[in-house]
């Protein structure tokens, strides 16, 4: 049984948590790969999924997770909503679960939105990203991701390059990577390596070929211009020049390393598309796997919540 009714974070869960969740995701991957995909695990819940910020992968994510598990699912989008009307999140949500919602999934920009309303509220919360703050299950279905590929993640080496001041997606992929065993490295410009990382016990590069020579695995972030509100690189073209991954970069090095992208990519910017669609590449079944973890998370949160019932 998970130690939350809520998956808010990575940094609040503990290790236990973590391998509940991967064990009940390799059972559900396997069921996903069968010709009858659907199980009746959560007939008879509701969950909603509220979006307040853009996404392709979680949101279809969540919701073919939640019907493979046989939820009743209801989408929300803030741009369509009553949002832009000028009403909080506080009366958004509490209208939602009036009509009887047990899970809320929710992207929202504000870091902390899932800690506040897990407080005021009786559903349970899964945090689809909040702001530059955690994106718990992207994390998660990075490392059961690379423990699948390199049959653990006991003292893997991993390296994260890229816009690390602005990625929810390193946060948790830190908090998460170190739990379970595995040494972390960021690798970016100055400008985008937050000052406070190295009392997180990760190492700094600036290199990105030292780094990519050091790691087993590199997940490779995008800049994320849209939460950039001064400029921190001269230009994307110049980030690619010296901190983009390309294949003779890759050949240069003498083993082979896995490779990751959490998507979207920006291809020909942080990496290209020859490394991308590479042998050496997880970056598919990173998203095949998410179905998975998700499934994991929405079943192990139900249950909890039935026990609590
Ligand atoms: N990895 C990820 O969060 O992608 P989306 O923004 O498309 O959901």
């Amino acid at each position: 049984m998970l130690s939350s009714p809520h998956l808010l974070g990575i940094k609040n869960i503990t290790k236990e948590d973590i391998q509940l969740i991967f064990n009940t995701a390799e059972q559900f991957k396997e069921v996903i790969n069968r010709p009858i995909k659907k199980v009746p695990s959560l007939r008879d819940t509701t969950v909603a999924n509220l979006f307040f910020e853009n996404s392709t992968r979680t949101r279809i994510s969540f919701e073919l997770a939640e019907k493979r598990l046989s939820a009743d699912v209801v989408n929300f989008s803030a741009a369509s909503s009553s949002v832009k009307k000028g009403e909080t999140l506080l009366d958004t949500v509490n209208n939602i679960l009036s009509m009887k919602v047990d899970i809320v999934v929710m992207r929202h920009p504000a870091p902390g939105a899932h800690h506040f309303l897990s407080q005021h509220i009786d559903a349970s919360i899964i945090n689809a990203g909040d702001g530059t703050h955690e994106h718990p299950t992207q994390a998660l279905l990075d490392a059961f991701s690379i423990r699948e590929k390199l049959g653990t993640l006991q003292d893997v080496k991993v390296v994260i390059c890229g816009d690390i001041k602005h990625s929810r997606v390193a946060l948790s992929n830190i908090f998460c990577l170190q739990k379970m065993g595995a040494k972390v490295k960021v690798c970016g410009p100055p400008t985008l390596i937050p000052k406070h990382l190295p009392e997180l016990g990760v190492g700094v590069e600036y290199d990105i070929k030292k780094a990519l020579e050091w790691c087993d695995v590199a997940n490779i972030l995008r800049i994320q211009l849209e939460r950039q509100d001064i400029k921190y690189i001269p230009s994307l073209r110049e980030y690619g020049l010296y901190f983009g991954v390309d294949k003779s970069l890759l050949d240069s090095l003498d083993k082979e390393i896995v490779i990751m992208h959490p998507g979207p990519i920006n291809r020909g910017v942080e990496i290209t598309s020859d490394v991308a669609d590479s042998k050496q590449s997880i970056i598919l079944d990173q998203v095949e796997n998410g179905v998975a973890i998700r499934m994991a998370v929405l079943y192990l949160l139900a249950e909890k919540r039935n026990q609590n019932a």
